[in-house]
């Protein structure tokens, strides 16, 4: 009889289960109140006396192995039944997708857009590697033209002809060659310059052209194009024009907007006056005009270049222009919710 008990141990010990059903069905036959246990437990008083210790110790391990079966079964059928229910769910939620976002210069450049295409303005592009003749000449800078020095030149060794524009008017004089007036146009693009970087510079950055070229334009046309910019971007219309020199514009300004001072980017961009200065501009001069195919007797224009990263920094409270070009995505993710 021990034996008989032995083999049911160990049959079941190797039983397996699909269903409920099936772990019933056998706790039924081991467990139930008519089942083989207690069949066994019945047999007890007819067992010899010598036998009695072993048959209680087998008929228990049977017991313990029926009923830790019976746990581990449903144990191992329930979690199946909760995999199946999340895989079988089809109203849940679905992956979550990760947005982007748009970056800062993105974002700001296509605001610049924006307001310009407004009043006409339409956008155009040139080459971020250009000749001498569209980054300085073209532009009443010839050779050896002291306010070259203005600007510090990545210029590429083998051939001093070709460099890494230096401001994006050379798209000016491109476009001016390929279109006849009436011009309007904005040149959004990355410009280069062999400055130290700092929290305050790069030695790349972006900037915006602008371009008006028609019959009588005047100084009074650029101004209010300035302030209907500055409203628009800002929300601020305190604009001030400071006399400059350009040699591609006379006369030349220099714009700047009052932005205030209330947080310490504030004071860092603004150098601690309130005034955030925006852009350089003027009237083309009418060499400029010529050298490009222009006839300066007939049409007259004004021009402007302002920088991006500067508005960007200053609309978004971004202290250290580095952050714009180190892709640091928990910097980057911070846009999420601009335009
Ligand atoms: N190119 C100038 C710079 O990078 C900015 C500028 C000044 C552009 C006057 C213009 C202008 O079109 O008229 O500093």
């Amino acid at each position: 009889m021990i034996d008989k008990l032995k083999e049911l141990i160990a049959e079941a010990e190797a039983f397996k289960a699909q269903t409920k059903d099936e772990v019933e069905t056998f706790r039924i036959k081991y467990l139930g109140k008519k089942g083989l246990l207690n069949e066994y437990f019945a047999e007890f008083k007819n067992v010899a006396n010598e036998q009695k210790r072993e048959f209680g110790q087998t008929i228990n391990q049977l017991k313990k192995t029926a009923e830790d079966k019976v746990k581990a079964l449903k144990e191992e059928l329930e979690s199946n039944e909760e995999v199946k229910g999340i895989y079988g769910d089809l109203s849940r939620p679905g992956e979550p997708i990760q947005i982007g976002a748009r970056h800062p210069i993105s974002i700001v450049k296509n605001q610049i857009i924006d307001i310009f295409s407004r009043i006409g303005f339409n956008v155009s592009e040139g080459p971020e590697i250009e000749d001498d003749w569209h980054n300085f000449t073209a532009l009443n800078l010839p050779e050896y033209h002291p306010a070259r020095d203005m600007q510090d030149t990545f210029f590429i060794q083998t051939n001093p002809d070709i460099l890494l524009r230096t401001h994006t008017s050379s798209v000016q004089v491109r476009y001016m060659e390929n279109n006849k007036p009436p011009i309007r146009t904005i040149s959004p693009g990355r410009v280069y310059r062999n400055e130290a970087i700092s929290a305050r510079s790069h030695c790349f950055f972006h900037q915006v052209e602008g371009l008006y070229i028609d019959k009588d334009v005047s100084f009074a046309d650029l101004k209010q194009t300035l302030q209907y910019f500055t409203t628009e971007m800002f929300g601020k219309s305190e604009i001030r024009l400071r006399p400059s020199y350009f040699p591609f514009t006379e006369p030349s300004a220099e714009v700047d907007v009052y932005w205030g001072l209330k947080t310490e980017t504030d004071y860092r961009i603004t150098k601690g006056t309130g005034w955030l200065e925006i852009m350089g501009c003027g009237m083309v001069d009418p060499n400029v005009l010529e050298n490009c195919g222009i006839d300066s007797k007939e049409y007259s224009g004004f021009a402007f270049g302002m920088g991006i990263d500067r508005i960007a920094m200053l609309l978004h409270q971004i202290g250290d222009i580095r952050l714009l070009s180190e892709n640091d995505v928990r910097f980057l993710e911070q846009f999420k919710s601009a335009l």
